[in-house]
């Protein structure tokens, strides 16, 4: 991007993602600094209201989501935003919405994604000045069909280099810290593939439940939600080659090159490779859950899991025969958000018969990476004991969503997905979610609160050798 922004137009202002997300992160970057003193905020929604209205709005939803905020960064965001009424799928009213505004702009999407087509259909129709920058949040579609049309759809009136198709876990910084610590030290690359690595698990168990997002989840799922980017994202960046740099097209291309890569269950193995399950009621932190299937707006027929799990091969020279096993759920007891690095056990072991494989893990929530190791222990020198080598990171200075919006406003799409890699990631789930409408693997349930659904398997190959017997929050091979 040649000139820095002017305008973040946001469609969809007064909608949850703008009220719980949006707003929040731009009073945290402002707060920060990082917002510069030219950029306006024009908010558009259908409903009708005045700049007073909306900047009330805003000020209630600061103080649902944002309640510990700077009030003098507030103000100050407050200040430079305005609201303009629109049909956001209406091509004039759009041009109109946005007719005077300083250029060049970003138009943020914070839109459920039913209306993406729509409104990305209106926005060329309104006329948009040259290189303006487009943000869609995720869901980008609903499957690959749809990722494809919405990619065409978004070539006719953007250049791919002003699109920002967002993923808030790439921003998270335990997540980049798979970058620092692959990239930077010498020591990781040669173990770093099948030779030494048994198995990568990459866990997300949220104590979460449905939060009142049943219009969107319903549809959705778990493997929708988050396996299909967040958690995919994560492999990539795992699995990944290293990249000449860390900027936009370098990095962008070895994720896409390792998604290329990654390779869904074949359909005969998908009851054994996949996972999926919803939770039944039951209690989190003293806290009574409906089952997930009694929660309002929930169509109990639709079968939607909360609980997902898939293990993908990599098909490539560094990593065939690793698996990959990714799996999330909502309403679990214990939360454990990590990327677990699994290394096979030493050829020999000189002290005793015990199996001790190092592991690595990458913790989000609170920010963490810590390595299993073994070492000779206090006492009898003989002994061996396992320790945990942790670094604990304090949290985040910039929250994803502003290190994002920081990054929309300097053009620098290194941390967004890119059209190829969206469908790619479409690709990469699309067997399983056939599979599952087709009834090929039963839908299970676990309790709210529990560790998930019972019998959890370690595989030791993708889709095949898996060992029965312990539930997710029990994996003996968890820390
Ligand atoms: C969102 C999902 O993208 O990520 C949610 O839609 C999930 O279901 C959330 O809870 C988790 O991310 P974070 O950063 O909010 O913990």
């Amino acid at each position: 991007m040649s000139e820095p922004l002017k305008t973040l137009v946001v469609l969809g202002a007064r909608g949850d993602m703008t009220g719980r997300l949006l707003l929040p992160a731009l009073v945290r970057l402002a707060g920060s600094g990082g917002l510069p003193d030219d950029v306006h905020v024009l908010a558009v929604d259908r409903d009708p209201g005045d700049d007073d209205a909306y900047r009330a709005h805003a000020r209630g939803k600061l103080d649902d989501h944002l309640p510990d905020r700077d009030d003098k960064a507030a103000d100050a965001l407050l200040e430079r935003l305005s609201y303009r009424t629109a049909d956001v799928t209406a091509a004039d009213e759009l041009h109109s919405a946005l007719d005077g505004a300083a250029t060049p702009m970003a138009v943020y999407l914070a839109l459920p994604n039913v209306l993406f087509r729509p409104t990305l259909q209106a926005l060329a129709g309104a006329g948009l000045p040259p290189h303006t920058t487009l943000v869609v949040e995720k869901p980008f579609g609903a499957d690959l069909a749809d990722a494809k049309a919405l990619n065409e759809l978004i070539a006719e009136s953007f250049d791919e280099r002003d699109v920002f198709r967002i993923d808030h876990f790439l921003a998270k910084q335990t997540v980049l810290d798979v970058l620092g610590l692959r990239f930077a030290n010498r020591i990781f690359d040669p173990v770093w593939n099948s030779n030494h690595v048994k198995r990568v698990d990459i866990t997300w168990y949220e104590s979460l439940g449905l939060e009142g997002r049943a219009s969107y989840y319903d549809r959705a799922g778990a493997l929708r939600d988050m396996i299909q980017n967040h958690l995919l994202q994560m492999l990539a960046l795992v699995a990944m080659d290293p990249p000449r740099s860390i900027t936009e097209r370098d990095l962008r291309d070895r994720k896409v090159e390792v998604l290329r890569a990654v390779t869904p269950p074949e359909p005969a193995e998908m009851a054994k490779a996949t996972r999926r399950a919803r939770y039944t009621a039951g209690t989190i932190a003293g806290t009574q859950l409906p089952a997930y299937a009694d929660e309002d707006g929930v169509d109990p027929s639709r079968d939607t899991e909360t609980y997902a799990e898939v293990t993908f091969r990599v098909s490539n020279w560094r990593w065939a025969g690793t698996p990959f096993r990714l799996r999330t759920g909502k309403a679990i007891g214990t939360e454990r958000r990590e990327i677990a690095v699994h290394f096979k056990s030493v050829p020999h072991e000189p002290f005793d018969d015990r199996d001790r494989p190092n592991v690595l893990r990458f913790q989000l929530s609170p920010d963490a990476i810590s390595l299993q190791l073994n070492l000779n222990g206090e006492g009898d020198p003989f002994d061996l004991e396992q320790v945990c080598v942790d670094a604990v990171f304090p949290t985040q200075e910039l929250p994803p969503y502003s290190l994002l919006l920081k990054e929309i406003l300097e053009g620098d799409a290194t941390l967004s997905i890119r059209g190829d890699e969206a469908e790619e990631l479409w690709r990469i789930v699309e067997p399983v979610l056939s599979a599952w409408a087709d009834n090929e693997v039963p839908l299970e349930e676990y309790r709210a609160g529990s560790a998930g659904p019972s019998g959890a398997r370690v595989p030791e190959q993708a889709g095949a050798d898996e060992k029965r017997g312990t539930a997710p929050g029990d994996d003996p091979n968890a820390g």
